[in-house]
């Protein structure tokens, strides 16, 4: 698969850790040119020079996803440095588990900010870049099993999540037109420092119910038997960035071992 991204110019957002990192160095090590973005400046900066020292091409830009000033800034940094922008990783994504009558209006403030707005102004900002550059794009979206189906530990990062869906059909028909294909991927359970940190966030508010016993039973309805690691997607994310998937729009590519059918 290695030609296939090959001297691509791709932000993915988000990529300091965790899925993001694993799908940047994936693509880096295909020839992709990677622009590490991420709201932990200093930790998109180890990210990418931990892959330009493979040899690959990476760089590290400060970004808050759900702001439209820090994003276009993302972009034109991009632009400047490599000259154009051909895919847009909208990766960057926050979660919290909260048993579902204890959700409140800030948690679910908080997460559609980042999870639904973030990925509606990564998306515009990007397809604004491709369309003046006149040749299209691809826009990919980090949706999850979350964005298919209710879960009662997770009401408001599934509406969010719905939310990346319900984004990325729209813009999908909008921009066929400009030759902007706009597809998600949708992981399963990925053990990232994420599942850590809602581990940390449920001590803290005393919950009783926890994150391990939500990936436990998520474990259960999981086909292939397993949870998966950022490795596991990389097959998928570089065919939805490249050309091979020049006929694939509007659609959500499921990488969750058979969790969601
Ligand atoms: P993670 O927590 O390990 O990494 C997320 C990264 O996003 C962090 O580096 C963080 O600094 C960055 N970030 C957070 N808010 C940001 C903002 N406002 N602007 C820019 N960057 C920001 O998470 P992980 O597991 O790698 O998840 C990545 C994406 O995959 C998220 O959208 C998540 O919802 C989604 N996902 C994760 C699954 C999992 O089991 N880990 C399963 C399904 C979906």
């Amino acid at each position: 698969m290695s030609g296939l991204v090959n001297n691509k110019v791709v932000i993915v957002t988000g990529a300091a850790r965790g899925i993001g990192a694993g799908i940047a160095a994936d693509l880096a090590e295909k020839g992709a040119h990677v622009v590490i973005a991420d709201l932990n400046a200093d930790a998109a900066r180890q990210t990418a020079s931990k892959i330009s020292a493979g040899g690959n091409n990476a760089i590290a830009v400060a970004v808050d996803v759900s702001s439209r000033a820090s994003v276009k800034a993302l972009i034109d940094q991009t632009v400047s440095r490599f000259g154009r922008l051909d895919v847009m990783f909208n990766n960057a994504g926050i979660s919290q588990t909260c048993p579902f009558l204890k959700v409140t209006e800030e948690d679910f403030d908080r997460i559609m900010k980042v999870n639904g707005l973030g990925v509606l102004i990564g998306t515009q900002e990007a397809a604004k870049q491709m369309i003046a550059q006149g040749h299209g794009g691809k826009i990919i979206n980090t949706a999850s099993v979350a964005g298919k189906q209710g879960y009662p530990l997770f009401a408001h990062y599934c509406a969010s999540k719905f939310a990346v869906v319900a984004i990325t059909q729209a813009a999908a028909r909008a921009l066929a037109e400009h030759k902007i294909t706009v597809n998600c991927f949708g992981p399963g359970v990925v053990k990232t420092e994420l599942w850590e940190q809602l581990d940390r966030e449920f001590l803290e508010r005393g919950l009783t119910e926890k994150p391990e016993q939500a990936i436990n039973e998520f474990s259960q309805s999981i086909l292939l038997g397993r949870v998966s690691l950022p490795k596991d997607i990389a097959g998928v994310t570089t065919f939805l960035a490249s050309d091979a998937s020049d006929y694939v729009t509007g659609q959500t590519v499921m990488v969750d071992g058979g969790m969601v059918l």
